[in-house]
C-alpha cells in the first residue's frame, strides 16, 4: 500500500492511473476507521481497479464548539486496517496542504442542507461539500463510495456531483451496526460504559417507527412522538433532532406516502450520535 501526503502527487498519480486506463474508486473518511468504513471499501473495491482511502479529518465541516480537536486519531492503526482491507493507496494530507491560508472559494448547497443537520451545524455541509469536491479533484476517482449512516451527507455529495458535472459514479453502503444495534461511528469511543447502553435508545426508536409503519401508520407527527417516548427513557439523551423527511427532497412530510427518511440526531451526554432509517411500503 502506498501512502501519499501531499495533494500534487496524489493528483499526479491519479493521473498516471487514467493514462494506464485503471478505474479509481475511492472512500473519503476522517479516519479512526470501523467495520463500517471498510465495508465501503470493500463495494469501492467490487467496483474499481485501485482503491483510495482519504484520511483528512478535515477542519472546515466543525463548528467551532464542536470536536474537531479531539476528534479520535490514530493513523499507524489506521494505515494497518486500511492494508488489510486491501487499500492501494492511502491520501493522507495535513490540513495546511489542503487548505491554503487565504482559501476562498467554497462549495454551498442550499437545498438539501437546509435541514437536519444542516440546521444544528451551521456550515458543516459547506465544509463537507468543498473537501469531497477537492478530493474528487485530487484523487480523479471514477467511483465514490459514502454510507448511509450519514444519510443527508450522502444525498447532499450526489446532488453536488450531478449539480457540479463531476464525473464520478456516486455509490451507497448499508449502515453497519455493532452486535447490539448501535450503528458504529468513530464517535462511538466518547461514550462511557452507561452512555454506550443507552446509546441503544437511537436504533429502538427507529425499530419501533419501522414496527408501526409495517402496521400500518403513515402519520410523522404520531410516529415522531413514539421515537420521542423510548429516547426519553434513557436520562442521559438530549434530543437534538427527530425528523422525518422526503427521501428525495429532505422537505418534511406530514403523512408517509413515498419513500420517507427517518433521522435522528441525539446527544448522548455530551457526545452526539445520528442514526437513520428508509421508510417505503
Ligand atoms: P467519516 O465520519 O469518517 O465517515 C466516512 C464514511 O464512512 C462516510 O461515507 C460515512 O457515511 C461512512 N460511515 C460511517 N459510519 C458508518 C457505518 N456504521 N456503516 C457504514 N458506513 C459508515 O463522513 C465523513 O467522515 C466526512 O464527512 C467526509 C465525507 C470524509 C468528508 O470529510
Amino acid at each position: 500500500m502506498k501512502i501519499i501526503h501531499f495533494g500534487k502527487e496524489m493528483q499526479q498519480t491519479a493521473h498516471a492511473l487514467h493514462g494506464q486506463g485503471k478505474r479509481i474508486g475511492c472512500v473519503p473518511t476522517m479516519g479512526f476507521l470501523h467495520a463500517g468504513h471498510l465495508s465501503l471499501v470493500k463495494l469501492a473495491r467490487e467496483r474499481s481497479d485501485v482503491v483510495i482511502l482519504t484520511l483528512f479529518v478535515n477542519p472546515t465541516q466543525f463548528g467551532p464548539q464542536e470536536d474537531l480537536a479531539k476528534y479520535p486519531r490514530n493513523f499507524e492503526r489506521d494505515a494497518a486496517l486500511c492494508r488489510e482491507a486491501g487499500v492501494d493507496i492511502l491520501f493522507a494530507p495535513e490540513a495546511p496542504e489542503m487548505y491554503a491560508a487565504d482559501a476562498s472559494i467554497y462549495v454551498v448547497e442550499e437545498k438539501l442542507s437546509r435541514g437536519l443537520c444542516g440546521a444544528s451545524r451551521l456550515g458543516h455541509f459547506r465544509g463537507v461539500c468543498t473537501v469531497v469536491a477537492k478530493l474528487f479533484n485530487l484523487c480523479m476517482p471514477h467511483v465514490a463510495v459514502f454510507g448511509e449512516k450519514d444519510a443527508q451527507q450522502f444525498r447532499i455529495i450526489r446532488r453536488m456531483t450531478r449539480d457540479l458535472n463531476f464525473p464520478v459514479e456516486i455509490v451507497s453502503g448499508p449502515t453497519l451496526r455493532e452486535a447490539d444495534g448501535l450503528a458504529m461511528s468513530s464517535r462511538n469511543t466518547y461514550l462511557s460504559a452507561d452512555e454506550r447502553q443507552q446509546a441503544l435508545v437511537l436504533k429502538r426508536a427507529l425499530d419501533e417507527t419501522a414496527r408501526l409503519f409495517r402496521a400500518g401508520w403513515r402519520d410523522a407527527t404520531a410516529l415522531k412522538t413514539a421515537m420521542q417516548k423510548i429516547i426519553t427513557q434513557a436520562p442521559a439523551a438530549k434530543i437534538d433532532y427527530i425528523e422525518i423527511v422526503d427521501d428525495e427532497t429532505l422537505e418534511p412530510v406530514q403523512t408517509l406516502r413515498k419513500p420517507a427518511l427517518v433521522a435522528l440526531a441525539v446527544f448522548i451526554g455530551k457526545t452526539r450520535l445520528i442514526d437513520n432509517i428508509v421508510l417505503k411500503a
